[in-house]
């Protein structure tokens, strides 16, 4: 029965580049794949082990992306606190086992990889250690999108002679319009960026105000200006949005292999390519590598079911609440430890209301978790009875600069309950040097090799670093269960959560007709 339905759909050859468009010449897309990063990143709380990618690498690299992304976000903190491997390691190996790609990075600016801001001197080793350890492409991001925290980071890699990418994080407020993002990508191309992300991190980057945006910021700085865009799909609208930014002049697009993607990750690599043929543009990527790809991954998966997002289909309530999957969870979980986990309808009413005293700050890695541990606050103890530390840092500037006027009245709590006092300036003014100091504590812990790779790690992840450094001779821990393991405990769940005893029945479908099926323990 397959057979002889593919036999019958055979009849129409799939449309390739050039074919059956008379004259038209296509315009060639770059795709980025993400699968190695924010693929499983966004699908399974970045706990997939490098164990589990390096078998996708000889097909990764000749499939033809534009890039790869693979480190930064938070796959250095899952390394070092999950998976008791070394992130500098896993570069190494990518570089080794990608020869021919380019490789890519998501980098939070001036807080690195890290929580919170970090002197100039640390965030130009950072980039000149990765640079050296293989990195091509900097996605350089502020969760504020102000300007001055991409500079030195977007300076560093330039120095090195890799790409700099700088980034417009999408959101939507008042006082978010196109000509602000025009403005942005202006700021962003003076600091001498290789080209320009439009990062849309909560899948809210409608059709229509993709092919705006695109189309605005060629018409300003010029259709020779390269513009990347990155969408997740948790809202069902994003493939149309790439099309749209395909359209509008888009030069590269985001996606991840279908194996991994959907929900709160990303379309699929796949779709992408179908959906181009027959129009004036095309990838050039090789279909039996992404099958391949796709069949590799497919197999990893579910080892990870355990760490996979609750969201797996479409949530279109997130273009009222702008607020991204992962913060969700995130929220649910703060409210579950304080025993109110009825309350998450009123957090999620909360927190626009905290996002307009705060500015509208982009939601992102960190604003989304300092608006959002404050929305629980407020929902838990009345509206700003207490501040969260972090909150009342961003209140008084010291994340820098936001979009709106930050509330009065908050911001004079904040300075009442910290002591400090609101600032104007770049953030990273006001941080000594710091380097030796970070040398000299890093290598007075076990375990630390003395590197600045070392020292970075520690400089970016205190707390987590010493435990790691010490437990690092063990080796990498894979935290994903064996696909018989998962498949056995899948089976006792079904059955009631004991021990399989009776037979157990199952409904199988062979050539179109629902059988039902009984299997017998042996
Ligand atoms: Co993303």
């Amino acid at each position: 029965m397959v057979i002889r339905l593919s036999l019958a759909l055979g009849f129409r050859a799939p449309v390739r580049k050039g074919e059956g468009m008379t004259e038209t010449t296509t315009r060639e897309i770059g795709v980025t794949e993400l699968v190695l990063r924010d693929g499983h990143q966004s699908l399974m709380a970045t706990r997939m082990a490098l164990e589990d990618m390096v078998d996708a690498c000889a097909d990764i690299d000749a499939a033809g992306y534009w890039s790869v992304e693979c480190w930064g976000g938070a796959t250095y903190d899952a390394c070092i606190r999950f998976l008791n491997e070394d992130p500098w390691e896993r570069l190494r190996t990518f570089r080794e086992l990608l020869p021919h790609s380019r490789l890519q990075m998501l980098l939070r600016g001036q807080n690195l990889l890290g929580y919170r801001h970090y002197e100039d001197d640390v965030v130009n080793r950072f980039v000149e250690k990765s640079a050296e350890n293989g990195m091509d492409v900097y996605r350089v991001f502020d969760a504020l999108n102000d300007v001055r925290n991409v500079r030195q980071a977007i300076a560093a890699v330039r120095r090195a002679d890799k790409h700099a990418q700088g980034t417009i994080c999408y959101t939507e407020s008042p006082l978010h319009t196109i000509e602000g993002y025009v403005q942005m990508a202006r700021d962003l191309m003076d600091l001498g960026c290789d080209s320009l992300c439009l990062k849309d991190m909560a899948a809210l980057l409608k059709p229509q105000a993709a092919y705006d945006i695109v189309k605005a910021i060629k018409d300003d700085l010029g259709t020779d200006v390269r513009i990347h865009v990155h969408c997740h799909a948790t809202t069902g609208v994003t493939l149309v949005s790439l099309m749209k930014a395909i359209e509008a002049g888009a030069d590269v697009v985001d996606t991840s292999i279908s194996s991994i993607s959907l929900g709160p990750g990303h379309n699929p690599t796949e779709s992408l390519v179908e959906m181009l043929r027959g129009t004036p543009y095309s990838t050039d990527l090789d279909d039996a590598r992404l099958l391949s790809i796709k069949d590799h991954f497919a197999t990893v998966r579910p080892k990870y079911t355990q760490f996979m997002s609750a969201i797996t289909g479409v949530e279109t309530e997130i273009f009222k609440s702008q607020i991204p999957g992962g913060m969700i969870s995130n929220m649910e979980s703060q409210l579950r430890q304080q025993g109110a986990g009825d309350r998450l309808r009123e957090v999620l009413l909360e927190v626009p209301r905290v996002r307009a005293v705060a500015g509208y700050p982009p939601l992102v890695t960190p604003s989304s978790q300092i608006v959002g541990t404050q929305a629980v606050f407020n929902v838990l103890m009345g509206p700003y009875k207490a501040l969260t530390a972090e909150f009342a840092d961003l209140m008084l500037g010291y994340y820098g600069a936001t979009l709106g006027e930050r509330d009065a009245t908050i911001v004079e709590a904040a300075r009442q309950q910290t002591g400090k006092e609101p600032i104007t300036e770049r953030p990273a003014d006001l941080i000594p040097p710091e380097w030796d100091r970070l040398v000299s504590e890093a290598t007075a812990l076990e375990g630390c090799d003395g590197t600045d790779e070392d020292v970075l790690t520690y400089a970016m992840f205190p707390g987590v670093a010493p435990g790691f450094f010490k437990e690092r001779p063990d080796g990498p821990k894979n935290v994903g269960k064996d696909p018989a393991e998962v498949a056995a405990e899948r089976l006792a769940s079904a059955s009631g959560g004991g021990p399989v005893h009776g037979p157990i029945r199952y409904s199988v479908n062979m050539d179109g007709k629902a059988h039902s099926v009984t299997v017998e323990r042996a």
